[in-house]
């Protein structure tokens, strides 16, 4: 039995209670009570890498994990649930000053970005089962066969490339075709390959299209198809992106048109699987024995307060974002010595590397007026509102029913590349099916009834790196995070090209039956590549993939073969940490960040369209 949402827990509880046959775990018997225990493996993080690899494991193992949230669907009310409030989210403002989601959201602020307009940025992170995959805004796409092999080059073992990661990537999704029917419009051509997925495997996440297009997207769309980036014949899950556009794929549950994240592992597990969650539950520090080298064995955690000891038999697995996998590390003494020694953390392993390495990628948007009507109208249309709920609620259909929008990928083509010397080196290290830029058109409502519609860039080979630190002993400090945005100058040439690239898109003659007046912004007098590039400063956000603090290679010491039987969702290979039985796993243990899911986030007062 698959459970759909907590939209009532009680009544949840007591279904899965009656209908349980004897071979099944009732649900609570998932859910611990704190105090002392021990488990083969436990896992720090119950996010979208944390949750795969506990469920696999748990197939086998006793398996607990730790999770500092608890359900979205319950503390988030329906905001995480229904597709069109993921590009409305008011917890997602980048704003120093974001209102407050305590439930579902670490509160983590930046340094200032001081090649970013000084700004402190707001970097909402998903604190709940689902982790970001409960707060992004649902795209589904994979990264390139090109960069997969980069990868295995790089790390030197080839069960890294493409053909070895693709079986994972079936067996963690279930896809549901386009429904046509439901669709408002017919000019919004789905194309994908269907052999990219296999739904005999049963995999957790779903992956659909929603029931719903943005008009002005549709016209946006025809733009970017005019500058030479026609529709992918096969969607964006088969390892090509560059040189494409598409209707990007959601991670959606087709059947109702709600939000599928990676709790979706947990429901599989909590039948059969030999997991126990322990939710409202903080790692504060991994614990070591006294051996040599140390063995780590166990996990210090508190809930409400309350500390106790989780013990692992076999190993500890760190899978707790970004931010917190190197804040646990350090806490526990993994990490820099200066740092730990600044803070007077005894020093198990000195690890330079941790908390290094951030990689960041981030976006702008070129406004115009449009004459077409946008979905935010529509939606906060009073006369409307009783129609498009019952549509939604009754039909899996209309406006609530969609997040995802219309993107593209490229590298720079070769008449707009002006780079450096150096840029163009370091562009070249990389793939050459590795898009430098990633598109995406979207319309929001403007003032008195008008339409604004965006061109949005996103930096998708960022060379800047920032880096993420401690400011005290303690896990409940939050950490010290500092995305280094624009410091690399090969970022700021690159999107002043992705700039042009979109003002060339706006000027396509598909579009002069929808403009309205002039640029909207940045505006005609911006102009030089010095004036583009200075805007661009004040406006970049993040498009919230930030990724490769605990770069792996920078202290690997050994590695085991792979373990495919209970391997993870994307990765089929885990390395060790030099104190065994401790892994940390993605996303901070990449060494990169190709292009990974979409999970953009809009300003509520600036935006509400479609967004993949
Ligand atoms: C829990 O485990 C810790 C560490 O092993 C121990 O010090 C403590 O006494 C235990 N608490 C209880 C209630 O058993
Ligand atoms: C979401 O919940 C709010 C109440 O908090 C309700 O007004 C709204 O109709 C719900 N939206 C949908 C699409 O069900
Ligand atoms: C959203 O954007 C508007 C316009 O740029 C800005 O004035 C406002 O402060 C932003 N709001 C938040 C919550 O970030
Ligand atoms: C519900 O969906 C069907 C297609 O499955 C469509 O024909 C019908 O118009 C929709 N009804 C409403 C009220 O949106
Ligand atoms: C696509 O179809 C919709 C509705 O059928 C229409 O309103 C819109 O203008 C069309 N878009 C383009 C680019 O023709
Ligand atoms: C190329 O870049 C140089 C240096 O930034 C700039 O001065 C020049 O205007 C650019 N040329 C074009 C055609 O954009
Ligand atoms: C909106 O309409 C009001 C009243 O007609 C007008 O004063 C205002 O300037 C308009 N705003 C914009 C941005 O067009
Ligand atoms: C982080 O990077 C900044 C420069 O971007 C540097 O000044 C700072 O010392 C670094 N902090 C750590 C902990 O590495
Ligand atoms: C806009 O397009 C026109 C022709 O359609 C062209 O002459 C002009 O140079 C273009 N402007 C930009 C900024 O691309």
């Amino acid at each position: 039995m698959v459970l759909c949402f907590y939209a009532s827990l009680v009544f949840t509880l007591t279904a899965q209670v009656v209908a349980s046959s004897s071979k099944q775990r009732i649900f609570s018997s998932a859910f611990a009570i704190p105090g002392n225990a021990s488990y083969d493996y436990v896992v720090v993080g119950g996010g979208t890498a944390g949750l795969a690899i506990a469920s696999r494991l748990a197939e086998t193992f006793s398996v607990a994990v730790i999770e500092a949230g608890g359900f979205y669907e319950v503390e988030n009310g329906n905001q995480s649930v229904v597709p069109w409030y993921s590009l409305i989210m008011p917890v997602l403002s980048v704003s120093e000053s974001y209102p407050r989601q305590p439930l579902v959201d670490w509160d983590l602020v930046s340094v200032p970005q001081t090649a970013a307009g000084d700004r402190r940025i707001h970097f909402a992170r998903g604190k709940t089962l689902g982790g970001c995959s409960a707060i992004n805004t649902m795209g589904y796409h994979r990264p390139t066969v090109g960069s997969f092999q980069y990868w295995a080059d790089l790390v030197g073992d080839q069960s890294y490339t493409w053909p070895n990661v693709l079986p994972y990537f079936k067996k963690s999704t279930h896809l549901t075709p386009p429904d046509l029917q439901k669709r408002n419009v017919q000019n919004a051509t789905v194309l994908y390959d269907p052999t990219a997925f296999d739904n005999s495997l049963n995999g957790p996440i779903h992956v659909s299209w929603g029931n719903w297009v943005d008009i002005t997207g549709t016209w946006l769309s025809l733009a970017m198809q005019s500058i030479g980036l026609p529709l992918s014949p096969t969607g964006f899950s088969s390892g090509i992106l560059s040189g494409y556009s598409g209707w990007v794929t959601s991670e959606i549950r087709a059947e109702d048109a709600t939000r599928s994240s990676s709790d979706s592992y947990l429901r599989q597990a909590i039948e059969n699987a030999q997991i126990t969650v322990y939710t409202h539950t903080q790692a504060t520090r991994i614990l070591f024995d006294q051996g040599s080298p140390k063995k780590a064995n166990g996990v210090l955690v508190s809930t409400a307060g309350f500390e106790y000891t989780i013990s692992a038999n076999k190993e500890v697995i760190v899978s707790a974002g970004v931010f917190h996998s190197p804040q646990l590390l350090m806490v526990s003494g993994i990490g820099p010595k200066a740092t730990l020694d600044a803070h007077n953390i005894p020093v198990i392993a000195d690890l330079p590397g941790v908390g290094q390495n951030l990689w960041d990628q981030i976006f702008f948007d070129i406004l115009s007026g449009v004459n077409t009507p946008t979905t935010g109208a529509l939606v906060a249309d009073p006369t409307q509102s009783a129609n498009i709920l019952s549509q939604y609620l009754n039909n899996a259909s209309g406006p609530y029913s969609s997040a995802g929008g219309f993107i593209a990928f490229e590298k720079i083509p070769k008449a707009q590349r002006n780079f450096t010397e150096r840029t163009t080196s370091l562009l070249n290290t990389l793939p050459s099916d590795w898009p430098e830029i990633e598109y995406v058109v979207l319309a929001f409502p403007g003032a008195n009834g008008s339409t604004v519609g965006a061109m949005s860039a996103t930096i998708q080979a960022p060379f800047s790196r920032g880096n993420v630190t401690i400011s005290s002993s303690s896990i409940a400090d939050p950490p010290i995070i500092n995305m280094a945005w624009l410091t690399d100058p090969a970022d700021g040439e690159l999107l002043v090209a992705a700039f042009k690239r979109c003002r060339q898109a706006w000027n396509s003659s598909v579009l002069t039956p929808i403009k309205v007046g002039p640029e909207i912004a940045p505006g005609e007098a911006v102009q030089s590549d010095e004036d583009i590039l200075a805007w661009i400063r004040t406006q970049v956000v993040p498009i919230w993939h930030p990724s490769s603090t605990c770069k792996i290679n920078l202290f690997l010491q050994h590695s085991r073969p792979p373990n495919n039987k209970h391997g993870l969702a994307h990765r089929p290979r885990r390395r060790r940490t030099p104190c065994r039985s401790l892994q940390t796993l993605p996303s901070s243990v990449e060494l990169f960040r190709p292009h990974p899911y979409q999970s953009r986030t809009r300003n509520r007062s600036r935006r509400s369209g479609s967004v993949g």
